[in-house]
């Protein structure tokens, strides 16, 4: 008798597709990357791949961030977290922007590159561009001896595993993850943190793992959230400071995959323009979590609710407010206003892949998109 051996079927280990595998994968993922990076006991941040001096950190002037597509807007957190963390001025490009632009560079200055790929022609580029003006470069990557690695002074590598879905998820949450920890690095270099606070940010940061764990153990509530929007015309994510990058990435996995329309605004923004497309009923994803500007969001809120929309809030589950305001509130566990960008992302990734699942749309393989743009 002969065994028919479905290879795709074997590889994705029960989920009906990769992506949602890869979403579930982020608990181990985000644990792999931390793996022997971290210290709780002494609050310090060891990078060994990192190929600069604690001198060439404290005389760092500025970061230059490149990247394209989802990584870029891991680049936008990590502009945020180097300024606010390190005290380092920090500038992100689009690197088919970056090259035609006659960008400035002085001596000091730092380029990180973000590719999941390491291939992106358009990012390859951009590298190539300030390398040739001999300014040192990092590169954040997934894949092992891609392009990238070959043209960059130091490799970080985010160590998620392959990743077969078209859209990125845990090579997003991981590219974050490092992101804080080079942040967090420099800022104790240049004196900005001191280890008694890295300890404690460590202890917040290696419980994100359990907390994504949570979130997947509720995701039949994103189901219902997704199957009762999955005929909108259009779907809007608002999102502030840290959660700014979040609200478009939410928006970009969501058009993606699902095909319908979806834009990502800083919450800020809403009133100059974007609130003139609110119609009755159009889902207004808003991430609301605790943190510095939670109030400026809640008013956000309040003027989504005058234009008869609908929101759907992310929130903590400790948030007792939220409910009060939000048609739908779908919750993450309780963490740092610093780390919970890397648990709204995860709800943001289950509603797209549960409204690709209504619409019938092929999740790992959307059509028009590739994995890996290797031309210009
Ligand atoms: C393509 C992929 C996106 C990705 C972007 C950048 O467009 O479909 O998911 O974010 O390229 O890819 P990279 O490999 O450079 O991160």
């Amino acid at each position: 008798e002969k065994i028919e051996w479905d290879f795709e079927a074997a590889e994705k280990a029960g989920y009906e597709h990769f992506m949602l595998k890869e979403i579930h994968e982020q608990v181990s993922a985000i644990h792999n990357t931390l793996a022997g990076k971290v210290s709780e006991l002494e609050g310090t941040i060891y990078l060994k791949e990192l190929n600069m001096t604690e001198d060439e950190i404290r005389r760092l002037s500025r970061i230059q961030i490149l990247a394209c597509g989802t990584s870029w807007h891991a680049g936008l957190l990590g502009k945020y977290l180097f300024e606010q963390l390190a005290g380092i001025h920090c500038d992100i490009d689009i690197c088919s922007e970056y090259r035609y632009r006659n960008p400035v560079m002085d001596d000091g200055m730092l380029a990180i590159a973000i590719t999941q790929s390491g291939e992106t022609a358009d990012t390859l580029a951009a590298v190539r561009e300030v390398a040739s003006y001999n300014c040192p470069t990092l590169a954040i990557t997934n894949v092992v001896g891609s392009t990238i690695t070959r043209e960059v002074d130091s490799v970080l590598y985010t160590r998620a595993g392959p990743e077969i879905g078209v859209a990125a998820t845990k090579t997003f949450s991981t590219q974050l993850t490092l992101l804080y920890l080079l942040a967090v690095k420099f800022a104790l270099s240049r004196g900005k943190l001191s280890h008694n606070y890295v300890k404690g940010f460590i202890t917040d940061l290696r419980k994100i793992p359990g907390q994504i764990q949570q979130i997947l153990n509720q995701k039949e509530t994103v189901k219902e959230c997704a199957e009762a929007f999955a005929h909108a015309k259009s779907y809007f994510f608002l999102g502030r400071h840290l959660n700014y990058p979040i609200a478009l990435e939410g928006a970009l996995k969501l058009k993606e995959i699902s095909y319908l329309h979806a834009e990502g605004f800083a919450a800020g923004e809403l009133k100059h323009g974007p609130i003139a497309l609110l119609e009755k009923g159009t889902p207004v994803v808003t991430i609301a979590t605790k943190g510095q500007t939670y109030d400026k969001v809640l008013s956000n809120i309040k003027e989504v609710k005058a234009r008869d929309a609908t929101v759907i809030a992310i929130a903590g589950n400790k948030d007792t407010e939220i409910g009060k305001y939000a048609d739908v509130v779908l919750t993450i566990p309780q963490s740092s206003e610093l780390l919970s960008p890397l648990l709204s992302v995860v709800v943001l990734q289950l509603l797209a892949y549960y409204t690709a699942l209504a619409r019938g749309c092929s999740i790992d393989k959307p059509r028009n998109l590739a994995k890996s743009v290797t031309v210009e």
